[in-house]
């Protein structure tokens, strides 16, 4: 079986407006001005062969293989680099193209090696191919020297170097600079001595290589090739699918030989990527078959008891019975579930339904709380829809781009690849962040303009300052506030803004931020054409995170920097489809679609659509589940996809609340932290054994397919599709296309979504109903989606964090994200990405390590008021004095035993990025690690007696 390639047009598409009309070997062709020959002779089917030209990257023009010949033109040009013009007249084929042609091709080929048979890229080798068309038979050459010796560079886990093969064309050098902007590789020396050279000569692993694979993608050669390729052979047949990592949600070919992946490879028409991954996507597929996958259901009486493998039928029937049993004992309310920012939209969608409609109650919640509802709620309230505003491509259009909070080459990195090609092509950079990420200063050429390095927890001080900026100096977009926002409103903030507590000298002792940058940062946004906001999770887990939504949406308002393509206020969403799981009801207060459970309208839509009667009351949310479990009044949860019991805040309270409950089931594809509290365990199933789609930051639903058989026999949705029948409550969906259907009659803003149109159109961007059938790139064009259809203003007084630094705990700790690793590192920690990042480490400032001794990897005590663990320290001045910062993809760790359980007045979204703590040089873990090591320990024990006894 030989795989369906992707067409390559040699050169990237020209997006002119103005079209010209030529001549290839007789056929007439109209394309785009700008458009190089070579690609307009292989959009009317010519190949003209090539070797240094792919579309993803620029032409270069360096082999002389795609040599042509103009009527009336000298010489014979390279295609690739000539563009398309009015009139010409190009010829591709005659004898004498073929004869240079062959002699480039004679000198290729006598400098390697003629392995072709065993070569791992037999069958995909444009080399080979282009001998092939070339029609080179002999090679008269016998070089003295070759570079057939060479040494293989095996460096990175997931791909090699094997520069005997090397052509030297340079598509790998370019796709590093262009497509990923890494610029890792050169071509060192000249002539017969040029090489392609990782950074300083030095190997993949010890570059500056991000291992995003556009290099590997773009060589034509067996030179750069993925391992697994060269492992288990050529891949036979592709699926499109989604990748389940982050919220930039990339499309991929997942490249398979039976049902086993042989790569992923970046869909090249992937409206979101465009043909490029990260080391994730790309490569840290191999969790899904890990030895610890969990295929069998379980059963235990106690969390002291050892599992029991059972068959579904009665891991089903033991959860329904139980849950049944709590509610008559408790009370109807005394159970409930928390729904997946990694499932599908479907599962999500069933999952609240069985909640809603099964248990009768909305203790409904999700992952979200944790992270991005501030989101939802701020964006709600001022634009009246709970996302963010553009699609990602808006970015190329961009004057400004202001990151808040955000660390988008590390948590979003396709995104940030992008925003970086825009940062190379001028537009102006003010990175808000208490942290030099990478984008301040430590990506090539590109530097922030302004960096305001505030203090964790006073983002609401600094928005206010920027907005009395604008107000103040009279950078109001006047028609804007005047024809799109209400009005009131606005004179409202208008009067509150100004005031002088919210000036930037005002708040230069409480924010850090030096009043004359803030004030030039405040000028560039507002005044430098079309300026775009992109935050993170630095701006929502605060204290007051709907706050600085607010504060956001109120500065793009008045700045007029919404409604079009370049501008916009843009959550960047951390996990693969957690605007999905908002957009499908997962909050106790809000059905499908983010309509209240109260509006009466909804509720009488939702109870004859469900045939149950439905509460009207909002349920629990997760914080609110465990403190209820505490006081014996939430006893059983229903739990699929998340592990709480490492990411969510104040972890001893959440172990002890899900000590305290009686039936706690767990769905995943391993044994994770939450589950070692679980008396039902279900297999759950990969994103490359189910069919679905998620959504993605740009609201955006892509297709995810199932290209292997479910190892535990079943995707999500029918494993909560059975747990709901056993309760009582039937559901009979045959394919997920049937719940989509489902939602889509039942919320508005997806009546025109179907798996027929987004099969058609590759994906949709909700809104998708009557005005908008194709959906919607770019929201609140004309008006805002509130009622009244116009934008909100809303005060937003700074309030600070009662997590304040004092002599006990003087340093203030804030966390993010690394790009190999992904959030509790469920899945990354099982691949070879451990290989960048085998652990969490404490960044502390030169300063603050000297005052206490500390040196890069020592071991560090880190003491809250809510905890104490231990890290190993590494001292860096990528953190200010005063702050210091951690990641938390690692169980032991422990960040979350000494983050506190302040949250965001609004959602309850916890404050993760405030927390005064002291450091202090320690030689042993903290007791907290000792006993959940001990803890972890005798709950694979039980495990393993489990599977022994089954
Ligand atoms: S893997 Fe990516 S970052 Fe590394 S050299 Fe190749 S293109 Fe550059
Ligand atoms: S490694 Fe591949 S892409 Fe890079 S120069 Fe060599 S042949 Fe070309
Ligand atoms: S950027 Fe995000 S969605 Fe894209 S490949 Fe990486 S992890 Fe997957
Ligand atoms: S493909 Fe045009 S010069 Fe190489």
């Amino acid at each position: 079986m030989s795989i369906n390639k992707e067409q390559d047009f040699g050169t990237p598409v020209s997006t002119s407006s103005q079209l010209v009309t030529l001549e290839i070997d007789g056929f007439k062709v109209t394309v785009p001005e700008g458009t190089s020959i070579m690609r307009a002779a292989a959009s009317i089917g010519i190949d003209i062969p090539k070797l240094c030209a792919t579309d993803s990257i620029e032409p270069f023009g360096s082999c002389r293989l795609c040599v042509v010949q103009i009527e009336g033109g000298r010489g014979m040009p390279a295609s690739c680099t000539t563009p398309a013009a009015e009139g010409l007249k190009v010829v591709t084929q005659n004898q004498k193209l073929a004869e240079v042609r062959r002699g480039v091709m004679e000198l290729y080929i006598s400098d390697h090696p003629l392995d072709c048979l065993t070569c791992s890229a037999n069958g995909d080798c444009e080399l080979q191919d282009m001998a092939g068309a070339v029609g080179l038979r002999e090679v008269r050459y016998n070089p003295i020297e070759t570079h057939l010796d060479a040494v293989k560079d095996e460096s990175n886990p997931y791909f090699s170097f094997d520069p005997s093969k090397c052509i030297v064309c340079s598509r790998c050098v370019r796709a590093c600079e262009e497509t990923q902007g890494t610029f890792a590789l050169t071509i060192d020396g000249r002539g017969f001595d040029s090489k392609v050279s990782p950074s300083q000569n030095q190997s993949f692993m010890d570059s500056e290589c991000v291992s995003c694979g556009a290099c590997v993608q773009a060589c034509p050669t067996a030179t750069l090739m993925e391992k697994s390729v060269i492992d288990h052979g050529q891949p036979e047949h592709a699926i499109i699918t989604t990748c389940a990592y982050c919220g930039v949600g990339c499309s991929f070919r997942a490249e398979m030989k039976g049902e086993q992946v042989i790569r992923m490879v970046p869909n090249k028409n992937g409206q979101a990527n465009h043909g490029h991954s990260c080391v994730k996507g790309r490569f840290a597929f191999g969790y899904a078959t890990h030895k610890d996958r969990m295929t069998k259901p379980m059963i235990r009486p106690t969390i002291k008891d050892a599992w029991q493998e059972v068959s579904w039928e009665v891991a089903i029937n033991h959860a329904a019975s139980k849950l049944r049993r709590i509610q008559a004992k408790y009370g109807k309310d005394a159970i409930g579930g928390i729904t997946s920012s990694r499932c599908t939209n479907e599962e999500v969608y069933i999952m609240q339904k069985l909640i809603r409609a099964g248990f009768g109650n909305n203790n409904v919640d999700t992952c979200a709380r944790v992270c991005h509802s501030p989101t939802g709620y701020g964006l709600k309230q001022t634009f009246g829809e709970s996302s963010g505003t553009q699609d990602f491509d808006s970015v190329m259009k961009a004057d400004v781009i202001m990151v808040i909070g955000a660390n988008p080459t590390d948590g979003h990195p396709v995104f940030g690849s992008q925003m970086k090609k825009r940062l190379r092509q001028g537009a102006k950079l003010i990175v808000i962040d208490p942290r030099e990420i990478d984008l301040v200063k430590n990506s090539p050429h590109v530097q922030a303009d302004h960096h305001l390095k505030l203090r964790p927890g006073t983002n609401v001080a600094l928005v206010n300052a920027i907005g009395h900026v604008i107000v103040t100096e009279q950078l109001i977009s006047e028609a804007f506030v005047k024809e799109r926002c209400d009005i009131a409103s606005f004179a409202k903030w208008e009067t509150f803004i100004a005031q002088e507590h919210n000036s930037p000298e005002a708040t230069e002792s409480v924010t850090g931020v030096p009043a004359t940058e803030l004030r030039a940062a405040a000028r560039l946004y507002a005044t430098g054409n079309n300026g775009a906001i992109y935050y993170g999770l630095g701006v929502t887990e605060h204290s007051q995170g709907s706050t600085m939504v607010i504060g956001i949406a109120n500065i793009a308002m008045a700045t007029g920097n919404l409604g079009r393509d370049g501008v916009g206020v843009n959550p960047l969403r951390g996990q693969n489809n957690v605007q999905g799981s908002c957009d499908m009801g997962s909050f106790p207060h809000e059905f499908p679609g983010y309509r209240h459970v109260s509006d009466p309208d909804t509720h009488q839509l939702f109870e004859a659509a469900w045939h149950a009667e439905l509460s009207n009351e909002p349920g629990l949310r997760i914080p609110n589940m465990f403190d209820a479990a505490m006081d014996k009044n939430f006893m059983g949860l229903y739990c699929e996809g998340e592990d709480i019991a490492q990411s969510d805040p104040d972890i001893q309270h959440v172990h002890a609340a899900l000590r305290a409950m009686e039936c706690v089931i767990v769905q995943d594809i391993f044994l994770n932290e939450t589950a070692k509290f679980a008396h039902v365990f279900l297999p759950g199933a990969s994103f490359l054994e189910k069919n679905g789609t998620f959504t993605n930051a740009e609201r955006r639903i892509s297709p995810v397919r199932k290209v292997m058989t479910p190892l535990a026999g079943y995707q999500d949705w029918e494993v909560t599709q059975m747990l709901s029948n056993a309760m009582g409550y039937p559901m009979n969906y045959s394919h997920p296309s049937e719940i989509m259907a489902e939602i889509a009659s039942l919320t508005p803003t997806f009546a025109g979504v179907s798996y027929e149109k987004i099969d058609e159109l590759g994906s949709i961007q909700w809104p998708c109903y009557d005005k908008a059938s194709v959906g919607t790139p770019i929201m609140h064009e004309d008006s805002f989606m509130r009622d009244n259809g116009k934008g909100l203003f809303m005060l937003t007084e700074y309030v600070p964090t009662i997590e304040r630094s004092s002599r006990k705990f003087p340093l203030l700790l804030t966390t993010g994200r690394i790009l190999s690793q992904y959030n509790v590192g469920a899945q990354t920690r099982r691949t070879e990405n451990n290989a960048w990042h085998a652990e969490d480490l404490l960044e502390i400032h030169p300063h603050d390590a000297e005052d206490r001794g500390v040196k890069t990897d020592d071991w560090v005590g880190i003491k809250s008021r809510a905890g104490e663990t231990v890290l190993r320290a590494l001292v860096t001045d990528r953190v200010q004095p005063g702050v210091v910062y951690t990641t938390f993809h690692f169980p032991e760790s422990g960040a979350n035993v000494i983050t506190t359980d302040n949250s965001d007045w609004a959602t309850n979204c916890p404050e993760y990025k405030v927390t005064a703590v002291q450091i202090s040089k320690v030689n042993q873990p903290s007791e907290w690690q000792e006993k959940y090591q001990a803890f972890s320990e005798k709950q694979l024990d039980l495990l393993e007696q489990g599977l022994s006894n089954g």
